[in-house]
Order: structure tokens, then C-alpha cells, then sequence
């Protein structure tokens, strides 16, 4: 699992590399597509676990960018709800194997429901792919760790040139605006490399977190999936209960579980809503909560909050902070595993692959 986290800004950088035409600075998406974006007013996106939490996260580039609306759900759920479609629009499926039993069995649903069926997965060869009109690679290489790490950085790198080709054909994104988000995104692998750094401050507070009992995770916009996915690792690898909250669904119950015990780690970069989060961090604190900030500098400056501990991430572009802040996310799950003697790359009773129901 260490050895994935760490080749995060290789195979992302790879990644983009073959979705994005650096000269012209536009999105160039390997594969023809085999529908119109223009042509579509809506779009499902299924899967399970952390590719299903890569799938979220792309619901708000897509509505953000290409203003088209999204409707999510963990493929367990989606393949038996009957969900009614509208022939000719669009589903994505997202899975790392290619192979989630499912995922799978969702892809066949909507192919019946008449959906282009899109399919963005790491191994090329799998049945997922091979059942989908079009196949979008993500390029992570062979991921061994149970824990996805690097097949999930690698999603959300191609979601979102896939969110932005949408936005450039629907006519919402200029080629001006198109250029901005490229620029950024060709970032984020060197950010990624920075976040990298953090490993020292992260092992620290891992040996704090290893004591707790519970743990709360929150974040706003793109940072609540990563909320989602950092309760997920944690629990997956340490064992520890955890939850992940959108921020402003604290005051709707989670905060009743708030005490001078409790580690609530907060996800905030300093973006658009990052005024809203701080809200709900004087919340925890006025509770006495212990209050671990991922954020940046600006964030921990303009928050006036003490904090138990803070993660201090390079300053970047808020569109895209969901990538290169999932490393710290991975990285404190995997230490406070490590703190806790567990086996981080074989965690009991899960499985890599989940090809049964
Ligand atoms: C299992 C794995 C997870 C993975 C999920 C979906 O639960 O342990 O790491 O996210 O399956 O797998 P997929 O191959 O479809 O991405």
C-alpha cells in the first residue's frame, strides 16, 4: 500500500498525460466517443467502495462544468431499484478490476435501459470493459493493495477530462476556460509529489489517531467524498470505527457524538465554501472537539481556530484539490494501520475483487 501511495504522481501523471494534449493545452480524449455530449441530459454514474466515492466526486465536475446532472449510486443499490432511464443518455461505470460482480451486473441493466455505457477501469481486459460501447483507461498499473489508493487518484484523473470534454462540447467551458482547468490539472502530479511530503507530520498524528475509538471525517464540495473515502480507509485498515459527514450535516446528528475525545479530522482547502466549513468547525471546537485540519496555509490562517494538529498541504488551485489531497487521506489510514500492527495490504475479511454478490 505504501509503495501505491507513493507512485501516485507517476501513474497520475500518466494518466492525464494520455487524456490531455499539453501543447494545445485541451482535453484529447484517447478513445472516439460513441455518443454526444450535447445529446444528453443526464447521466448515472455506479460502482462500489472507493471507485464509487470517485464516481461522487465527479458528479460535481460534471454539474460544475458541463452543467449536466448526475445521478450516483453504489451499484448494489442502482441494479435492483429499478431506476427508470431515458433511452439514449449516458451511464459510467468505475471499478479498478473491471470485474465487480455488482457493477457489472448494473452495466447489463443499463444496457438494457438503452444507456451509451461508458466504462473507466484499470484493466483493460476485464469484463467491464469489454461490455462497454467505450472504454476509458485509467493507467495505475496493476494494484496489488486490498485498499485502493492509486486506482482512485487515477479515476478521478480521468473523470475529470471527461467532465471537462463534456463541458467544452455542451458549450458551458470556452476553450479559454478549457486552457485555465488544463493548466491547473497538468499541477496536480507535482502536487501530489508535495503532498507527499507531509508524510512526516502524518505518521505523527497517526500515532495520536491509533488511540481513538471513533473518528469523524468532514468535508464540503469535492472534499466530502474525500470525507467518505478517509472513514472508509480507515476502518478497512485499522479497524477503527469511522465516518465520514458533509460538513453541514454535522449539526444533524454527528455532533452529539462530540467530546474532548474526539479526533474530527476536517478536509477543507481553501476554496469557495471554505467559510461554510469553518463554521462548522467552531461547532467541534466549542464542543471541545479535537479538530485535525487538512487544509493549507491560507486555511489555517484565515480559520482562527486552534486546531489539535493541522496537515499543511501546498497551496493549489481548488478545482482539482480532491486529487492530491486524498494522498494525505490514504496515507494517515495507513500509518495509524501500521501504528496499530495491522496488515495494511491483506485487512481481514476483505477482498480485492468482489466478482459474488
Ligand atoms: C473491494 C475493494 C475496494 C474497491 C471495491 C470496488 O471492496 O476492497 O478497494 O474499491 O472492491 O472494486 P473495483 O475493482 O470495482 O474498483
Amino acid at each position: 500500500m505504501a509503495k501505491e501511495i507513493h507512485e501516485q504522481p507517476e501513474v497520475v501523471g500518466h494518466t492525464l498525460a494520455h487524456y490531455l494534449d499539453m501543447g494545445s493545452e485541451k482535453v484529447a480524449l484517447p478513445t472516439k466517443l460513441p455518443f454526444d455530449f450535447k445529446k444528453l441530459d443526464r447521466v448515472s454514474i455506479s460502482a462500489c467502495g472507493t471507485a464509487y466515492y470517485a464516481g461522487l466526486v465527479a458528479k460535481y465536475w460534471f454539474e460544475r462544468f458541463a452543467r449536466l446532472p448526475v445521478e450516483i449510486d453504489v451499484a448494489s443499490e442502482f441494479r435492483y431499484r429499478e431506476a427508470p432511464f431515458q433511452p439514449g443518455n449516458l451511464a459510467i461505470f468505475v471499478s479498478q478490476s473491471g470485474e465487480t460482480a455488482d457493477t457489472l451486473a448494473t452495466l447489463r441493466y443499463a444496457r438494457e435501459q438503452k444507456q451509451h455505457v461508458l466504462s473507466v477501469v484499470n484493466v483493460p481486459t476485464s469484463t467491464i470493459a469489454r461490455e462497454s460501447d467505450a472504454v476509458m483507461p485509467t493507467l495505475a498499473g496493476p494494484e496489488i493493495g486490498v485498499a485502493s489508493t492509486k486506482a482512485f487518484t487515477c479515476q478521478l484523473s480521468v473523470l475529470v477530462c471527461l467532465a471537462i470534454a463534456a463541458g467544452r462540447a455542451r458549450g458551458v467551458l470556452s476553450e479559454e476556460d478549457e486552457r485555465k482547468l488544463v493548466r491547473a490539472l497538468v499541477e496536480v502530479p507535482r502536487l501530489m509529489s508535495e503532498a507527499l511530503r507531509v508524510e512526516p507530520q502524518v505518521e505523527a498524528l497517526a500515532r495520536d489517531l491509533a488511540k481513538s475509538r471513533d473518528v469523524l471525517y468532514l468535508g464540503r464540495g469535492t472534499a466530502y467524498p474525500l470525507a467518505l473515502e478517509g472513514a472508509l480507509k480507515l476502518k478497512e485498515i485499522s479497524y477503527i470505527h469511522a465516518e465520514g459527514y458533509a460538513a453541514g450535516e454535522l449539526k444533524h446528528g454527528p455532533i452529539a457524538l462530540i467530546d474532548e475525545t474526539m479526533p474530527v479530522i476536517v478536509i477543507a482547502p481553501f476554496d469557495r465554501v471554505f467559510d461554510k466549513t469553518v463554521s462548522n468547525m467552531q461547532e467541534v471546537a466549542a464542543r471541545g472537539g479535537k479538530i485535525i485540519l487538512i487544509g493549507d496555509q491560507r486555511a489555517e490562517h484565515e480559520s482562527a481556530i486552534r486546531f489539535f494538529k493541522a496537515i499543511t498541504m501546498p497551496d493549489m488551485a481548488a478545482d482539482f484539490a480532491a486529487i492530491p489531497y486524498a494522498v494525505p487521506v490514504q496515507m494517515l489510514a495507513y500509518h495509524t494501520a501500521v501504528v496499530m500492527g495491522k496488515d495494511v495490504d491483506q485487512p481481514r475479511n476483505l477482498a480485492k475483487s468482489v466478482t459474488v454478490e
